[in-house]
């Protein structure tokens, strides 16, 4: 097992360009299941999430061949119908598939995901939508199988008690393209993944109108045809870069995000105080002095609205800054898992019901710590860079789950960072 070490305390500086987005990738891979003909995807981040959805393409019966680094033609002409858990399992957005089965072969079996460290994931928003299409969905012995032969086009309300969902509405898509009829999937997911993925549907020949708005509407096709794609930047690593600039009082420069994608995101970074320059619209430069900062109140919302998935980094960034801000998280309330890590480095966090409370200023010290998660992992190191002497931050597999050559990009901005072997770890530190 690989572990990274960080020794704290050097601004960075420099630029930094994002890749292509996992939580569009994963979806569109799936989607290339939906056509006998060949779909070329560019700009696939080089992630172990996407080499894992890739064997699992290969698994269900489709050819899939490397063009160049980030560029895949994926040709599925004949697809079998069942997931195993032993997939599902490993990584849980392979859920995603279910929507393309279905599509595709009008039937699909896959194994029920279970919940992860971040809180309960149920898809219950994602069947009652596939039930109201009129697919008969059964769930047994931890399969969920869907007979979608007499499914036509209908009313479906998406939301739930958090809001949209973003893979639901993923699947809800791929399900309905070849459905007969029109579908109308209201309070649909906005995020720009979910966008991007209606384009590539539509370079396939889906009808698809409203795209981008909550309310999608759907009007069958009979087939549909192979499709040429570049993948949209990843706003969250861009955001992740964006906080290294900040957390280190450093001046770094983020190429190629989509800045309109960031709203939110950047509106808090100038709450606080952090100095953002939009050079132009994907082109962002951070410059960070903790002295100017103030804290804030972040609410993680569904798109527009301030993403989860940049919660835990923002709350390592909020650590430093002298008094008190709150966190709340709508969408996964129980995602604080970075939080008793951040505590071990000598941040002042409590957390009440879906709030933390951060007290911040008081300064953080370099410690060996564990992460739980992909974000987790980025706001352990984020705070690493900050910190005071020595940070070892150990499971760092779930980090290449989203973030290609992490460690290499902030060793290039100036942070002294290295990935070793555990066994380098001082033995105290060491996890058995
Ligand atoms: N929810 C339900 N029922 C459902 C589906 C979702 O109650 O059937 C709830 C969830 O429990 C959660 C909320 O609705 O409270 C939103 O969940 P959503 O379905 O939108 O999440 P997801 O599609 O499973 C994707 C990303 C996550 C990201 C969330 C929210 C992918 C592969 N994953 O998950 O990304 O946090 O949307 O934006 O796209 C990450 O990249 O680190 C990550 C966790």
């Amino acid at each position: 097992m690989e572990v990274v070490r960080i020794v704290g305390g050097r601004p960075l500086a420099g630029a930094v360009t994002v890749a292509g987005a996992k939580n569009a990738s994963l979806p569109m891979l799936a989607a290339t299941l939906l056509t006998a003909e060949p779909c070329v995807l560019h700009n696939v981040p080089d992630l172990s999430d996407v080499r894992f959805m890739i064997e699992i393409l290969r698994h269900h019966g489709a050819t899939v061949e490397k063009l160049e680094p980030g560029s895949w033609r994926i040709t599925a002409e004949e697809i079998q119908p069942h997931t195993p858990y032993d997939l599902v399992r490993k990584m849980r957005a392979s859920i995603c598939l279910l929507g393309a089965l279905v599509g595709r072969l009008r039937e699909a079996e896959i194994a029920m995901p279970g919940g992860c460290v971040i809180g309960p994931r149920p898809i219950d928003l994602h069947l009652k939508g596939l039930a109201r299409l009129g697919c008969t969905v059964t769930h047994q012995n931890g399969y969920i199988s869907v007979d979608a032969r007499n499914a036509s086009g209908t009313y479906i309300f998406m939301g739930g008690r958090h809001g949209s969902t973003v893979t639901g509405t993923a699947n809800l898509l791929m399900a309905t393209v070849l459905t007969p009829g029109v579908t109308r999937l209201d309070s649909a997911a906005c995020e720009p993944e979910i966008v991007d993925l209606c384009r590539m549907l539509v370079a396939m020949g889906a009808r698809i109108e409203g795209i981008g708005s909550p309310v999608l509407t759907i009007t069958g096709v009979e087939k549909l045809g192979g499709c040429t794609h570049t993948v949209l930047p990843d706003r969250i690593e861009a955001g992740t870069y964006l906080l290294a600039g900040a957390i280190t009082e450093g001046e770094v420069t983020v190429h190629g995000a989509i800045t309109e994608q960031l709203g939110a995101f950047l509106d808090k970074l100038d709450e606080v105080g952090v100095e953002v320059d939009v050079l132009n619209p994907a082109v962002i430069r951070v410059r960070g002095n903790l002295a100017k900062c103030r804290p804030v109140d972040i609410i993680t919302l569904p798109h527009p609205g301030f993403a989860t998935d940049l919660q835990a980094q923002f709350s390592a960034l909020l650590t430093l800054i002298p008094g008190i801000s709150l966190i709340t998280e709508r969408i996964y309330p129980n995602r604080f898992m970075h939080v008793p890590e951040l505590q071990r480095m000598g941040a002042d966090i409590a957390i009440e019901g879906p709030t933390a409370i951060v007290k911040g200023g008081k300064g953080l010290t370099g410690a060996p710590v564990m992460a739980s998660d992909l974000r987790a992992s980025a706001a352990l190191i984020l705070a690493g860079l900050a910190a005071q002497g020595e940070t070892w931050v150990q499971r760092i597999y779930h980090l290449d789950r989203g973030y290609a050559q992490f460690d290499k990009q902030l060793a290039a901005l100036g942070a002294d960072i290295a990935r070793l072997k555990a066994e380098e770890m001082p033995k105290d530190y060491c996890e058995e």
